[in-house]
């Protein structure tokens, strides 16, 4: 599949000109000046190693580093030689700064109930977990996979994994049974941790059946651990299933944490790339832990007293950095939410905050639109005043959102800042400052630390301000994807090898004279739907696998609320017919709900090329109710446009 340029689509529709400093109040508090973070920017890039061991030195390590930097492109090794444990330093040493007593995360269930976890209380909580995984022959490398409902044995598991070395690989629990099983199988997992069921909209899902379904095709599993979180009563496998709960009770409740090197995995997380097999990006341990420590700290201007709330689920990379790693380093307390935005009521989100008192809210611009739809209403019923800051990130955020977020839930003294990154970088990479610079609606603004981005052509030329291109990055930093998990070659190709001695991100964007970044979407075949990332490619594989489709072709439409959603062109096989509903069921049990077509054509053949490529401009116009535009003549029949376009949607 070749790329188009990065002109071919992307709308460059955001002139927006309006630029809003500061709240004057959040600047004078604020930990980081224009000032102190052009020095510590400009020596970030001038000296590296200087600026980097300082971060890293902010933190505990069993043995120092003997190297910052180790850059072999495209493989990078950071803190070479030293030894350090993730969960050590999120928990152990805030308890010995004499954080024992802190909350650590405060849960609330989609039912209401709430539970805390005080540092002390969560470090036991995580012994005992890393007792239960070595009593299930669990060992440091081994993989393990978590398919989970939002719940604080979520973050648990996940620590006590980093504690003892085992690799967690966190499926997010929306997903199928066959990405499920798909995704135990790629990374050879050889215990799952789910539970009986999770709480979204007033009912249950599912996950240990499930898991049983996906564990029948993953023939490497030799263990379930199952929590017990709805009382659903499962049935257990013997000798395969063990309860969470009784695991934990005949643990122990010491647990030296393990020195790991540097370079350990810490985690797999996949992510849909351009082709249909998703990609299994690998994270280890200090480069990430020193990334999300020092941009949490900076991007949020995070205080002791903050109370800091990311509604992303941990199966999403947003998760992972932002509600357990990155604030937990940071010695934060963190809200945890199980459940969906709108249960019972559309005021639920405001609710959480007022409760719970969050004084910096980081969600996705999906989110944001979907409330802001609800009306000013339902936030002015809620008392919002202790939100200080907010932040936003998954896609780009449309400026009356934007505006919208500030107003009303900022109530106009919250800076928001716009963050962009990737499950591959691992942490922020983009962002403003938010008592340091002033914020353009629309744009997610300027490098973190150690960040070098640039705006290029696919031959690697740099473009000057304004100018549309490719985004990428420069040099490799902390918390940088390290490899594709066995798959290094696609990691080569698709990163570092797309245009030469660069990083690529794989999204369009541009820079204006005062070098603030706007990320207009992506150049490649994924779509971005809910802040979700799905590849085109992944959907067509799940519709064509259906017997009645015999060929298909996926394409993004701007959807108001999701920023996109998934519209599906396919053709019958033989003479079948093809059943919408029961195709939009396969898809949610093949991929999950999030890749369910919107809308579906049925047709007798797709534009394509003399050579058989696909031309999937053609298609997003007809998705998008446009009218046909552009050369039509390299098309093998360019009647079948006028057909399509006569097609109605189903
Ligand atoms: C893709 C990464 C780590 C964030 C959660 C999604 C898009 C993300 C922004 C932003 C414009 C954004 C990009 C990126 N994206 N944040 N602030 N502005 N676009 O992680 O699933 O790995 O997706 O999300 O297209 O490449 P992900």
């Amino acid at each position: 599949m070749t790329h188009p340029t990065a002109s071919d689509h992307i709308d460059n529709v955001l002139h927006e000109t309006r630029v809003i400093q500061p709240p004057a109040g959040f600047a004078a508090q604020a930990k980081v000046t224009r000032e102190e973070y052009d020095r510590r920017y400009r020596q970030s890039l001038d000296d590296p190693d200087t600026f980097w061991g300082e971060v890293a030195g902010e933190l505990e390590w069993m043995k120092p580093w003997d190297q910052v930097l180790d850059w072999q492109e495209p493989h990078a090794r950071w803190f070479v030689g030293g030894q350090t444990n993730l969960a050590y330093n999120a928990l152990d040493r805030q308890v010995e700064r004499g954080l024992g007593g802190k909350r650590a995360f405060v849960w609330e269930g989609e039912d209401g109930e709430v539970r805390t976890f005080t540092y002390s209380e969560l470090l036991s909580q995580v012994k005992r977990a890393a007792n239960a995984l070595l009593a299930l022959d669990v060992q440091s490398g081994d993989r393990v996979t978590l398919y989970l409902p939002l719940i604080p044995e979520a973050a648990i598991a996940m620590l006590a994994c980093a504690r003892i070395g085992a690799v967690h690989s966190v499926v997010f629990g929306g997903f199928s049974v066959s990405a499920l099983a798909d995704r135990i199988n790629d990374c050879q997992s050889k215990l799952l941790i789910t539970a009986d069921a999770g709480l979204r909209r007033g009912g249950l899902v599912g996950l240990k059946a499930n898991a049983d379904d996906a564990a029948a095709k993953a023939p490497g599993l030799q263990h379930m651990l199952v929590v017990n979180r709805a009382d659903s009563n499962p049935p257990m496998q013997e000798g395969r299933d063990v309860w969470w709960h009784e695991a934990l009770a005949a643990a122990a409740g010491e647990h030296e944490a393990v020195a790991l090197d540097s370079e350990h995995p810490l985690f797999v997380l996949y992510t849909s790339g351009s082709t249909g097999k998703p990609k299994g990006v690998l994270h280890t341990t200090g480069g990430y832990m020193v990334s999300t420590y020092l941009t949490m700290e900076t991007a949020f201007d995070l205080k002791d007293d903050d109370v800091f709330w990311c509604t992303a689920d941990v199966g999403w990379v947003t998760g992972h950095s932002y509600s357990v790693y990155g604030p937990l380093l940071n010695g934060a307390t963190v809200v945890l939410y199980e459940g969906a935005p709108n249960h019972p009521d559309w005021g639920r989100f405001w609710d959480i905050v007022q409760k719970h008192g969050v004084t910096i809210l980081y969600t996705a611009p999906t989110a944001i639109r979907a409330l802001m739809r609800q009306g000013d209403e339902i936030p002015a019923k809620y008392d919002l005043s202790s939100l200080r800051l907010l932040g936003s990130v998954g896609e780009p955020i449309n400026p009356e959102a934007w505006m919208w977020y500030a107003r009303v839930i900022g109530g106009g003294r919250c800076p928001v800042i716009d963050t962009w990154w990737q499950t591959e970088t691992g942490s922020i990479m983009l962002t403003t400052l938010p008592g340091a610079h002033p914020a353009k609606p629309g744009s997610a603004g300027l490098p973190m630390y150690g960040i070098e981005p640039a705006i290029m052509t696919r031959d690697g030329e740099e473009l000057g301000p304004d100018d549309g291109g490719l985004l990428v990055i420069k040099r490799p930093w902390p918390s940088m994807l390290r490899t594709v998990y066995g798959d290094d070659e696609r990691y080569r190709k698709s990163y570092w090898g797309e245009i030469p001695h660069v990083y690529f991100a794989g999204d369009g964007a541009r820079r204006d004279a005062d070098g603030y970044i706007t990320v207009m979407g992506r150049v490649d075949d994924v779509l971005n739907v809910s802040g979700h990332r799905l590849g085109t490619m992944e959907i067509e594989s799940a519709l064509v696998a259906h017997p009645s489709v015999s060929e298909a072709a996926v394409v993004g439409r701007p959807d108001d609320i999701k920023g996109e959603c998934v519209v599906a062109f396919v053709l019958p096989q033989g003479d079948q017919t093809i059943d919408p509903a029961a195709l939009r069921a396969y898809v949610t049990r093949e991929i999950g709900a999030l890749a369910r077509p919107d809308a579906i054509y049925i047709a007798d053949a797709l534009p394509k090329t003399r050579s058989g490529k696909i031309m999937r401009r053609f298609l997003r116009q007809i998705a998008a109710g446009k009218a046909i535009e552009g050369d039509t003549s390299t098309l093998e029949d360019p009647s079948v446009l006028e057909r399509l376009a006569e097609t109605d949607a189903v």
